[in-house]
């Protein structure tokens, strides 16, 4: 029997609880899942790409089909590499088909043979984003419940260097 690939793509700056809502959705139908950070020059990320590497291997470490890697270039030519057939994404809101539906398209104008799957992640986490933790963090609001224990740990030490020599 033929085994399917996926490639879940994404910034994961930081990895929320919605993400590993979706890679354990994920992981449960694709025979392999690689979880796949892009390294974007343009952006100016919170975490480097090594921390978010890091972070998604101890978090999913309990996961035997999944493995995480970074890329740069298209999504598409990444899929290929890895001889993907899907690329997993996570559908919140309404807001969010429209981009999503584009890249979609697009992807699949670029390489037709590869599919995008859509997932929704649990409803307590649909309005939850990476933005969102980010900004909450900083701004000192609580972000527990929103993103693993191990990321809200290391999201305290990075807004709050002082935290992590107290301790
Ligand atoms: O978590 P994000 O930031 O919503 O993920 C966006 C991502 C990484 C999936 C998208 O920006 C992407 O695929 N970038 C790689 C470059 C590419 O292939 N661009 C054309 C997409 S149609």
């Amino acid at each position: 029997m033929k085994k399917v690939t996926a490639i879940y793509p994404g910034s994961f700056d930081p990895p929320t609880n919605g993400h590993l809502d979706l890679i354990g959705r994920g992981s449960r139908i694709f025979d392999q899942l690689v979880v796949a950070i892009l390294r974007n020059p343009e952006k100016s990320p919170l975490f480097s790409v090594s921390e978010r590497r890091r972070m998604l291997e101890e978090l999913t470490a309990e996961f035997r089909n999944v493995r995480v890697d970074t890329f740069d270039g298209l999504t598409v030519d990444y899929a290929a590499k890895v001889k993907a057939s899907a690329v997993l994404r996570g559908i919140r809101a309404l807001s969010d088909y429209e981009y999503e539906l584009q890249m979609a398209l697009m992807n699949r104008k670029l390489r037709a043979d590869l599919e995008t799957v859509f997932m929704m992640p649990a409803e307590q986490y649909s309005y939850l984003s990476s933005r969102l933790v980010r900004e909450v963090a900083r701004l000192g609001g609580k972000i527990s419940g929103l993103v693993p224990d191990l990321v809200e740990a290391r999201l305290r030490e990075k807004l709050d260097p002082a935290a992590k020599l107290s301790e």
